[in-house]
């Protein structure tokens, strides 16, 4: 089998936006080629989801970057490659580099007293695949998660500081804080622009690790690659909704759009009319639980 050839693209695949923050990373470093990003701006927040949907959707943000004949998959989103890493390693005809595992590595290089905090989504933090990192990487770890599902929202709507991100910041990290970790993993794809607040809150000596950042820096190490920096490269993004606020906000985090920005045709059989749903009612089947 051949797969995409070398010059083919990155793929990096979010629930939304806030992936732009591991594109800044990427685009910073020499890496090779083009990237295609696709964001899944029409049932963002994945955070607030159950592993079973998380991974489903994750699945066909694959399938999509597949079909766009990407080289490796790059899961920027951070609740993705908690729960669904393990699915989309199984079932990609390329590789598949996660944000965690990444993060994970970072923080191990990172402490000296073996006690590190993580923050993220809920679903991140549940699913405690930080917890199972860390203790592969450093013997002994202590780790101090904590969810901060309002981090999120208040980064969409730019209040990346003032009294009420403090206040909330305070709220959150106060366990963690008072966990005494000296390195704490910004474990969400949107936290890295909290990252002034969140240093501030912490103190100084604790050493911030921006999750993106190291997957970024994994990418040419891990796929082999050197990187023959280019530049000029055009990059495509796509979106499942609202193009015109994804371009608005790729300037606010990007500082420019490097590229064009299309949308993602979702016209499909509705899920009522799929075969396996109806064969479900049918047969009188009862529907799955999903929240295990
Ligand atoms: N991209 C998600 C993450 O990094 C944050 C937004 C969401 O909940 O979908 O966990």
């Amino acid at each position: 089998v051949t797969g995409p050839g070398p010059g083919a693209p990155l793929g990096v695949f979010d629930s939304g936006l806030g992936g732009l923050t591991v594109v800044r990373a990427l685009l910073r470093r020499p890496v090779r080629g083009s990237i295609v990003y696709f964001g899944d701006t029409a049932r963002v927040p994945y955070g607030n989801k159950s592993p079973a949907t998380v991974t489903r959707l994750s699945l066909e943000a694959l399938r999509f970057l597949e079909h766009q004949g990407v080289r490796a998959l790059v899961v920027a989103c951070n609740t993705a490659s908690a729960v669904a890493i393990d699915a989309l390693v199984r079932e990609a005809s390329v590789p598949v580099l996660g944000v965690v595992e990444a993060g994970a590595r970072s923080a191990a290089r990172a402490t000296r007293s073996g006690r590190v905090g993580v923050i993220g989504t809920r679903a991140t933090v549940g699913s405690r695949c930080y917890e199972r990192a860390l203790a592969r990487l450093v013997p002994g770890v202590e780790v101090a998660a904590a969810a901060c599902p309002l981090f999120v929202p208040l980064v969409e709507e730019g209040w990346i500081d003032g009294a009420v991100t403090r206040a909330v910041a305070e709220e959150y990290l106060a366990p963690v804080r008072e966990a005494g970790v000296d390195t704490l993993v910004l474990g969400c794809t949107h936290y890295p622009l909290l990252r002034d607040v969140i240093q501030d809150v912490m103190g100084e000596d604790v050493t911030l690790i921006d999750s993106g950042d190291a997957v970024a820096e994994e990418v040419g190490r891990v796929l082999g690659e050197s990187a023959d920096a280019g530049g000029g490269e055009t990059h495509r993004f796509f979106v499942s909704d609202q193009v015109d606020r994804f371009e608005t906000e790729m300037r606010r985090f990007l500082g420019e759009a490097p590229g064009e920005v299309a949308l993602v045709d979702q016209t499909d059989v509705p899920w009522y009319d799929r075969p396996a749903w109806r064969r479900r009612q049918e047969h009188g089947t009862p529907g799955e639980r999903n929240d295990v």
